[in-house]
C-alpha cells in the first residue's frame, strides 16, 4: 500500500491531499488510509523546500494512516531536513537532527529510507534518534552520469574529508575544508575558512562530488582549487542540489552542474527512481 504526497508527483501519482488554511496551517488528508488497516504501508514525500512546513505535514498524513493500524511505516525521504545538524557546536544548541528523527519514530514510522543523509557517510541499515534509517547512495549513479559527459579519465575528489565516502571506492581523494565561527546576523552560517587541495590536476578532467550544494560556498571553493590547479575541465555534482545564493549560475560560469532528483531542480540528471522502485511494496503499484 503506498501513498504518495504532491512533493513527488514528477515520479509517482500522487494520493495524499496537502494544501494550506488561508491562514498558512497545514490541510491533509489521505483519502485511502482506511485501507491501510494491518498492511504494509509507504509514505512518500520530498521535506524541501519548506521543509518545517513540510515535516508537520508528514506527521499529519502518518497520524492518519496510524490510526488506521497498519502493520508497518515506511517513510521515503530523499533529502532529510536538518541532517546537517547533528553536532553540538555551540553551547545551548541541540541537535536537530535527533529531534526529527525522534519526531518520526514516535508519529509510527518504523523505517526511513533516504540518500546520502549528510550524519550517516555510509550505506545500510543504522540507528540514529531511535529512528532505522535505510540509507542509500546515489555516488555511483553519479559518477557514471559524470563520466558519459566527461570521459572516463576523471580525477574523482570530494571537496572536504566528510564526503571522502562518496569518492573512495573510485581511487578517489578529498579536499580539507575548515569551518569557523557563525557569521553576525540572523542567518545560522559558519564561515568556510579554507578549503585545500594538495593534487596536481593540471591538464586533467576533474569530478568534484560532495553529497549537497546548498550555498555553494563549499563546490565554489573546490572549483577555484583545481581551476587554480590548471584542470582541463571541472565537472560538479551531488545528490541533493539547493542551489541557493545564484550558486547555480556561479557555478555553471567554472564547469558542467549535474545532480540528482532528491530535490527537483533544472539539472536534475541522475534519478532515484530506480533505487525507489526496490523497495518493497514500492514495485506492486
Ligand atoms: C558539509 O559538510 C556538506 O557536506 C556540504 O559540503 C555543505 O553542506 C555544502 O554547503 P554549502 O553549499 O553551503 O557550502
Amino acid at each position: 500500500m503506498r501513498f504518495v504526497c504532491p512533493s513527488f508527483s514528477d515520479l509517482y501519482e500522487p494520493n495524499v491531499e496537502i494544501k494550506t488554511f488561508p491562514d498558512g496551517d497545514s490541510y491533509v488528508r489521505v483519502p485511502s488510509a482506511g485501507e491501510a488497516r494491518g498492511k504494509d504501508v509507504l509514505l512518500l514525500n520530498r521535506l524541501y523546500p519548506e521543509q518545517d512546513s513540510s515535516i508537520f505535514q508528514t506527521l499529519l498524513a502518518l497520524r492518519a494512516i496510524r490510526e488506521q493500524s497498519p502493520k508497518s511505516i515506511t517513510l521515503v525521504v530523499p533529502y532529510l531536513p536538518y541532517s546537517r545538524q547533528d553536532k553540538v557546536f555551540k553551547e545551548g544548541e541541540i541537535k536537530s537532527a535527533k529531534v526529527l528523527c525522534n519526531l518520526l519514530k514516535r508519529e509510527g514510522v518504523d523505517l526511513l529510507v533516504t540518500f546520502d543523509c549528510h550524519f550517516i557517510k555510509k550505506e545500510g541499515e543504522f540507528e540514529y534518534g531511535g529512528l532505522k534509517i535505510m540509507n542509500l547512495s546515489l555516488n555511483r549513479n553519479l559518477v557514471e552520469k559524470a563520466r558519459e559527459i566527461a570521459g572516463e579519465e576523471l580525477e574523482i575528489m570530494s571537496p572536504d574529508e566528510g564526503a571522502n565516502y562518496l569518492v573512495e571506492e573510485f581511487g578517489g581523494s578529498s579536499m580539507k575544508k575548515e569551518r569557523g565561527d557563525y557569521r553576525e546576523g540572523k542567518e545560522a552560517y559558519r564561515e568556510i575558512k579554507e578549503v585545500k587541495m594538495e593534487n596536481d590536476v593540471s591538464g586533467k578532467p576533474v569530478l568534484i562530488i560532495d553529497d549537497m550544494i546548498s550555498t555553494g560556498g563549499t563546490m565554489l571553493r573546490a572549483v577555484e582549487n583545481v581551476k587554480r590547479g590548471g584542470a582541463e575541465r571541472v565537472v560538479c555534482t551531488a545528490s541533493h542540489g539547493f542551489f541557493l545564493k545564484n550558486s547555480l549560475e556561479k557555478l555553471r560560469e567554472s564547469g558542467e552542474v549535474f545532480v540528482s532528483d532528491t530535490i527537483p531542480t533544472e539539472v536534475s540528471k541522475v534519478s532515484i527512481k530506480k533505487h525507489l522502485e526496490k523497495i518493497p511494496g514500492m514495485e506492486k503499484e
